[in-house]
C-alpha cells in the first residue's frame, strides 16, 4: 500500500443522491475517494473536480467490476479501506430477479472483487465494507416487497460475512496487523434526494389484486417523498462518514429520517402492529372488491 490517506470506493454516485453526498463528505474528511457510476456523465461535477478519482462501475456487470478493481489497485498501490455499495431500483413482481440483482447480488459481486484490496489495506489500518440498506428491509413495507426482501437479504448476508471474516482478523492480529473486520449495514430511513427517488416508483403487475387501488398507493408513496419529511442527504452523509472513519464502527447503523422508529418497531413491537397499520389499504380493498 503506497497511500497514506484512507482510500474509499463508493458505487452509485449520481449527483444529488446518497452515494454522491458520501463521496463529498469522505473527501472533505481528507480521504482519497473513488466515486463511481455506470455513466460518469451523471456525476459530471465530480469528474471535473481534481479532488476525486472517478471511474465507471456497473454493479451488475462483472467485467466492469473487474476493470474498476484493477484500476483502483493500480492507483492505490493495491489496497482499499472503505467500500460503500449503494444503488437501488424497484419495479413490479415480474422483475423481482432484476431487483435482487441490483440490490443484493451486486453487493456479492462487488465485495468478492474488492475484498483482496481491503485485506491489503487492512494490514496496516482498519478496513470496512459499508452496504446501504433500508428500513424497508426491516419491516414489511407494502408494495415494495421485492426491494424490501433484497435489502433484508443484504443485511443477513452482511451479518454472516462479518462472522466469516472474523477468523482472518484474529489470524492477522497475531502478526500485529488488522484485516477487513467490519461489515456495516446502514439501515437507511427517508433521505432527501435532489431527484425523485426512483426506487420507490411503483409498477404493479397487470393482474395484481392491488391494481384497483394503485392510484391511492402511489399517492401515498409520493407523499412520503415530500422533501420536508426526509433528512437532507448532507446530514445523512455526515452520520455515515463519521462512523466509517472509526476503527470499530457498529454492525448496524440507523441513519435517515424515521430510521430510529424502524429500529424501535422491529425491536419491541410485534409484527401484528404492522398489519394494523395497513388499515387504510384494507379499507380501500374491502370497498373495491
Ligand atoms: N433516499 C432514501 O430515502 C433511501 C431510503 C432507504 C434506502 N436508500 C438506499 O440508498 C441507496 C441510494 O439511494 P439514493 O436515494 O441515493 O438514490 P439514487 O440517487 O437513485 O442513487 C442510486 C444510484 O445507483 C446507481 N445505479 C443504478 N443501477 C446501477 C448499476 N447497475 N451499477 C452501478 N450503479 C447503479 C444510480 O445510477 P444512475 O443515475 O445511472 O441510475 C445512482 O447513482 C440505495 O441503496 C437505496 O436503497 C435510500
Amino acid at each position: 500500500m503506497s497511500h497514506l490517506k484512507t482510500t474509499v470506493l463508493i458505487t452509485g454516485c449520481t449527483t444529488g443522491g446518497i452515494g454522491h453526498a458520501l463521496a463529498k463528505e469522505f473527501q472533505r474528511k481528507g480521504c482519497m475517494v473513488f466515486a463511481t457510476t455506470r455513466n460518469p456523465a451523471t456525476m459530471q461535477d465530480l469528474v471535473d473536480d481534481p479532488n476525486f478519482e472517478t471511474l465507471t462501475l456497473d454493479v451488475c456487470n462483472p467485467d466492469s467490476i473487474r476493470a474498476a478493481k484493477e484500476e483502483v489497485a493500480k492507483r492505490t498501490g493495491g489496497g482499499l479501506h472503505v467500500l460503500t455499495i449503494s444503488p437501488a431500483i424497484d419495479s413490479d413482481v415480474e422483475d423481482v430477479k432484476s431487483v435482487f440483482d441490483l440490490n443484493f447480488f451486486s453487493a456479492l459481486r462487488v465485495t468478492n472483487a474488492f475484498v483482496p484490496l481491503l485485506m491489503e489495506a487492512g494490514r496496516t489500518s482498519p478496513a470496512h465494507i459499508f452496504s446501504v440498506g433500508s428500513v424497508a428491509g426491516e419491516a414489511g413495507t407494502t408494495y415494495i416487497s421485492a426491494y424490501g426482501s433484497a435489502k433484508a437479504a443484504l443485511k443477513a448476508w452482511g451479518n454472516t460475512l462479518r462472522v466469516e471474516l472474523a477468523p482472518f482478523k484474529y489470524a492477522f492480529l497475531s502478526s500485529f496487523s488488522l484485516i477487513v473486520s467490519h461489515i456495516v449495514q446502514i439501515i437507511t430511513g427517508l433521505v432527501r434526494n435532489s431527484k425523485p427517488a426512483e426506487f420507490i416508483k411503483l409498477r404493479l403487475a397487470p393482474d395484481s389484486v392491488y391494481k384497483p387501488i394503485e392510484d391511492f398507493s402511489t399517492k401515498a408513496f409520493y407523499e412520503a417523498n415530500d422533501p420536508n419529511a426526509r433528512m437532507p442527504v448532507e446530514d445523512y452523509a455526515q452520520i455515515v462518514v463519521r462512523e466509517a472513519l472509526k476503527p470499530h464502527p457498529r454492525a448496524h447503523l440507523y441513519a435517515g429520517k424515521h430510521s430510529s422508529v424502524a429500529w424501535f418497531a422491529t425491536q419491541f413491537l410485534p409484527l401484528g402492529v404492522m398489519v394494523c397499520l395497513s388499515f387504510y389499504t384494507r379499507l380501500h380493498l374491502a370497498y373495491l372488491l
